[in-house]
């Protein structure tokens, strides 16, 4: 069962699971539109699937959970908000309903694939990051069989960031916060999906129980906005930096206006090293990962390996 199955990651979990012949169900707020947003292939190869409703504002203890779960050998949470909006608050998605799913998967004996992201501190300024990290800490200290995966960045078709930072990269001019010197190490969305896979066929490994993943190449803001904007007709973008207080006002104005994607969660990330500590993803995948962007003159080239333990 993959939660938030037509979502960017969802999709593409979705879509791999079914590929490789597992029977798929997906989980999502509106079971009678859920494929109509789905891109044409991705709609096609997911046509047959079963959707099942799941709001998870109201799913925070494990007795609702139950007769969800019922026929599920594996879970993929993928669910994630960028802005509150009414009952579904960052507390409850994020934290309390994954919290009840692992206890729940705990008692049935599911395991639990937990897509979570790097960069969550319990301090986070930001509720939205806080909350993420708190869900961690609760399925952490349940006994499920759970793996939490934690994707840099990531790039593909139909992400909501992925889209917004290609449409900014494009502009002649780029508006880079002074603040955001942290260094992602971007990855292709379909190798996430693919290694998801393989994390869903492994069972009981403590050794995965905590997944840190991302692409080859370690990349500031700037710099991947050259990356994905570089052919080899293009002229640079002229690099305009914003001054801490403006990028800030920006963002909390973002915020207050629930435009997404920048806000202050988006600038407290970028301010700090978002890098798998020990990356994984070559090993789930058995292969060199797909490159994200061009390997521009500014970006740092970084082996895999050299971002391995
Ligand atoms: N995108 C990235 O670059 C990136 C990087 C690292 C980590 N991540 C993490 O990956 C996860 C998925 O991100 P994404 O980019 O795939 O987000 P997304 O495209 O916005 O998809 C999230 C999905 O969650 C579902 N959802 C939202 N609110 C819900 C609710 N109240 N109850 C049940 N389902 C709900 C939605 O499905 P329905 O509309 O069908 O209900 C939506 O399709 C998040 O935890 C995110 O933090 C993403």
């Amino acid at each position: 069962m993959v939660l938030g199955g037509t979502g960017f990651v969802g999709r593409h979990v979705a879509a791999a699971l079914h590929a490789r012949g597992h029977a798929v169900v997906i989980g999502t707020r509106h079971p009678k539109r859920a494929l109509k947003k789905l891109p044409p292939a991705l709609r096609a190869s997911l046509h047959d699937v079963e959707l099942r409703e799941t709001h998870f504002e109201s799913l925070t203890t494990r007795y609702v959970w139950k007769p969800l779960l019922g026929d599920v050998d594996v879970v993929v949470n993928a669910v994630g908000i960028l802005r509150e909006r009414g009952a579904e608050t960052y507390e409850r998605v994020h934290n309390m309903a994954p919290a009840a799913l692992a206890l729940a998967c705990e008692r049935d004996g599911v395991r639990l694939v937990h897509v979570s992201a790097l960069g969550l501190r319990p301090r986070a300024y930001s509720l939205f990051l806080r909350s993420k990290a708190a869900a961690e800490r609760a399925i952490a200290d349940t006994s499920a069989d759970y793996s939490i995966v934690r994707p840099s960045l990531l790039e593909g078709e139909g992400g909501y960031a992925a889209v917004w930072l290609r449409r900014l990269a494009r502009w002649p001019v780029h508006c880079i916060p002074m603040a955001a010197r942290g260094r992602f190490a971007a990855l292709d969305v379909g190798d996430l999906a693919e290694a998801i896979v393989v994390l869903c066929e492994t069972r009981g490994r403590a050794d995965w129980r905590e997944v840190e993943l991302g692409g080859s190449v370690r990349r500031t803001l700037a710099e991947h906005l050259d990356a994905i904007r570089a052919r080899p007709d293009d002229h640079p973008a002229l690099r305009l930096p914003v001054p801490n207080l403006v990028a800030l006002a920006a963002a909390s104005l973002c915020d207050l206006l629930h435009l997404t994607p920048y806000g202050v969660p988006v600038l407290e990330l970028l301010s700090r090293d978002n890098l798998p500590k020990a990356n994984r993803l070559r090993a789930l995948l058995g292969r060199t990962p797909t490159p994200v962007g061009v390997n521009s003159a500014a970006s740092v080239a970084a082996p895999i390996g050299a971002l391995a333990r």
